[in-house]
């Protein structure tokens, strides 16, 4: 879909005359994973595939919603009054959500018409649903002329996600939507929410993503539990040392202080998490050595990790990423976001890139029974309203 089709679609549906129009991406990680709630660091950036939306506020506090990826279902409209999580109201809770938030810290919102649209692949662990929820923050904070500090709406996306609709999820996701910048990853902290931007100079490689196309079933649960498992084991080392977080730990005050961890699946889970923080540090630091391929083989451990220890791979998206680890021209191939199906992504010669995927596509599909996707990733900016004024 272009503007032009997307703001036909707003006037048909709206009957108006004018609107804006609004982009947040989704997003990869590079490399971190599960390490964000562990108080650790995390390397995402935003890619260019993410949502649009054509928005228009309104004079009353009616809120209507379209999203043209659901056809099938209808306008979704709410009052201003009632902000409640309903469960039929699908997708939709993610912009209610961020409407009842920002309506909380005492903003005088107005009711608006809007139309979303996403070129994400859905549940692919692309962060569809921060993509929308910053997409909704930015939408909101200029239709009614706020100005929200960017960190802030990050927060409020976060919050949507963990009580609004009950995933206990991290910050990465929407910190990468909300804050990413063209050709840069973002190196945060999680704990202290410090971060700075480091240049992506792939020189001729390119980052493929591979969609698996798993349906990522019970994936918010089996989420969930990986997380208790990983506060189970902090309060059991906290009897040995005093941090907060297992991402205050280094590998050698792990080993020294693992035995007061007794059960054997947490001591693996917590392994992951404090290994997994210490690789990503050290990719960084790859990064600024122009060393790519000390750079891939952080990648490469860190899917191993998260197959072994972390156990949110699966036969899928292992079948991806080691079928990728034999090709020419790859430099790392892991699993990117929460895992469970979803996408991997891996960083391959820009001349290798068509054989690539033919044979891991062939291979996938013999082993699996069903097609992977693959797209070349652009690294692009963050939430933003599309500098033009559409006339309709
Ligand atoms: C999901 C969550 C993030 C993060 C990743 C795993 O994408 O939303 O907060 O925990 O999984 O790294």
């Amino acid at each position: 879909m272009n503007y032009e089709q997307l703001i036909h679609e707003f006037k048909a549906k709206f009957s108006s005359e004018e609107a804006r129009l609004f982009f947040a991406p989704g997003r990869i990680n590079l490399i971190g994973e599960h390490t964000d709630y562990n108080g650790g660091n995390v390397f995402p950036c935003a890619i260019t595939y993410g949502t649009y939306a054509v928005a228009k506020k309104r004079d009353d506090y009616l809120v209507r919603l379209y999203s043209v990826n659901f056809p099938n279902k209808n306008m979704i409209e709410f009052n201003l009054n009632d902000l409640d999580y309903k469960e039929k109201d699908g997708w939709a809770n993610y912009p209610k959500g961020m409407l009842r938030y920002i309506r909380e810290r005492g903003d005088d919102l107005t009711g608006m018409d809007v139309l979303f649209y996403g070129n994400i692949p859905n549940a692919a662990g692309l962060s569809s649903s921060a993509s929308i929820e910053l997409l909704t923050g930015v939408v909101i904070e200029k239709l009614n002329q706020l100005s929200i500090d960017r960190l802030e709406l990050v927060k409020i996306g976060m919050r949507v996600e963990n009580e609004f609709i009950g995933v206990k999820s991290g910050i990465m996701d929407q910190f990468a939507v909300g804050m990413g910048k063209k050709e840069e990853g973002i190196l945060l902290d999680c704990q202290t929410l410090d971060y700075h931007y480091a240049p992506l100079k792939l020189g001729s490689k390119k980052v493929l993503i591979m969609n698996t196309n798993k349906r990522r079933e019970l994936a918010a649960s089996k989420y969930n539990e990986r997380r208790n498992e990983c506060e189970q084991a902090l309060k059991q080392i906290q009897t040995a040392i005093d941090v907060l977080a297992l991402g205050e730990l280094s590998e050698e005050d792990f080993e020294q202080i693992k035995h007061t961890i007794k059960n054997p699946t947490v001591l693996k889970r917590a392994k992951h998490a404090v290994y997994e923080n210490q690789r990503t540090i050290q990719a960084l630091q790859a990064l600024k050595n122009d060393d790519l391929s000390r750079f891939g083989e952080l990648m490469n451990d860190s899917h191993t990790s998260l197959k072994e220890d972390y156990e949110v791979t699966g036969f899928e998206l292992d079948t991806l990423v080691e079928t990728a680890w034999k090709q020419d021209g790859v430099l790392g191939a892991r699993m990117t976001g929460a895992g469970f199906g979803g996408c991997a992504i891996a960083i391959v010669e820009e001349k290798c890139v068509d054989n690539f995927i033919e044979n891991v596509g062939t291979r996938y599909k013999e082993k699996v029974g069903y097609e992977a996707d693959f797209y070349i990733a652009s690294i692009g900016d963050g939430a933003r309203e599309l500098e033009m004024e559409v006339r309709i």
